[in-house]
Formats: structure tokens, sequence, C-alpha cells
């Protein structure tokens, strides 16, 4: 048999959309990056993040959603709203009780997509191009 996916280690897809939809619901509502969100469709961003977080997580399912560079090339995001949504990210997949290994795997792969959500660098990024 082969190795289970990080989306069937977690639970599938019944554990990870509970847990978007906080995320997304916390995001949308913060008092530092909440407005980013004015005039976008929650449930459409939802969806997206879901989409996009389960393919990453290894699930059989197709992310319609725009390139991650194209969908936030008109938002002016920094370094410090960058790392926001990932502590959000972060304190949301903790109260949801992700094994480390996936919540590790989960930030790295936030981290890697750092340089086509803000021109701010952390330290050291890792261009697009050498990305997976
Ligand atoms: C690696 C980090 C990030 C990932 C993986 C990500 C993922 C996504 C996805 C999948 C969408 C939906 C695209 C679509 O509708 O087709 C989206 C949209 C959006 N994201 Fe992000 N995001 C990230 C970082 C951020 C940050 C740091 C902010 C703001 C602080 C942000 C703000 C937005 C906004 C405002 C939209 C709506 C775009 C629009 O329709 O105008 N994102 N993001």
């Amino acid at each position: 048999m082969s190795e289970p996916t990080l989306f069937e280690r977690l639970g599938g897809e019944w554990a990870l959309r509970p847990i978007i939809q906080e995320f997304v619901h916390r995001m949308t509502t913060d008092m530092m990056i909440g407005f980013f969100f004015r005039g976008v469709d929650p449930k459409r961003l939802e969806e997206m993040e879901y989409l996009f977080t389960a393919k990453f997580l290894g699930a059989d399912v197709a992310y319609t959603g725009k390139a991650i560079r194209d969908a936030h090339a008109k938002h002016p995001i920094m370094g410090g709203q960058f790392d926001r949504r990932r502590n959000i990210l972060a304190e949301t997949i903790d109260r949801h009780g992700v094994a480390p290994d996936i919540k590790a795997a989960w930030l790295e792969h936030v981290d890697r997509l750092r340089p086509q959500v803000t021109r701010d660098a952390a330290g050291v990024c890792i261009s697009p191009d050498e990305s997976p």
C-alpha cells in the first residue's frame, strides 16, 4: 500500500474545511490585515484557500483560482502583514491539533510563496524559480 498523503493523515476534507473556515474568518476580520478583504467574496476566498491547501497536502482536487502572484498583485502587502497572516494560520492549525510535521510542511509551503505575495523580504527568500 502506498504512503498516505498529508491530506489523508490530516483527516481529509472534513478535517481541513473547518480549519480553513476558521482561518479565513479570522484573517478577514483581523484588526491588522482584515481591511485587505473589503469587497472580496468570502465564500470564494474560503473555497480557493481550501482547494489550494488541499492540493498542496496531496488531495486529488484541482485548484481553480488565480495564480498566487496574480491574486495578490493589486494588493500592496507588506512583510509584517504577510507574517500576520502566517501567525493566524499557525495558531489556527494549532487549535485544531494538527500533527507537527504536517504543520511544518504547510508553513514551509507558505514561506516558499512569500516572494509571490510581498516584495518585502524577511531575511532570506527562495525565489519562485527555485521552488519545486
Ligand atoms: C503564501 C501566502 C498566501 C497564500 C497561499 C494565499 C492564498 C490566496 C488564495 C488561494 C486566494 C484566492 C485567489 C482567487 O480568488 O482566485 C487569495 C486571495 C487573496 N489574498 Fe491571499 N494568500 C497568501 C497571502 C496573503 C496575504 C499576506 C494577504 C494580506 C495580508 C492576502 C490577501 C489576499 C486578498 C485580499 C485576496 C483576494 C484577492 C482579490 O480578489 O482581490 N493573501 N489568497
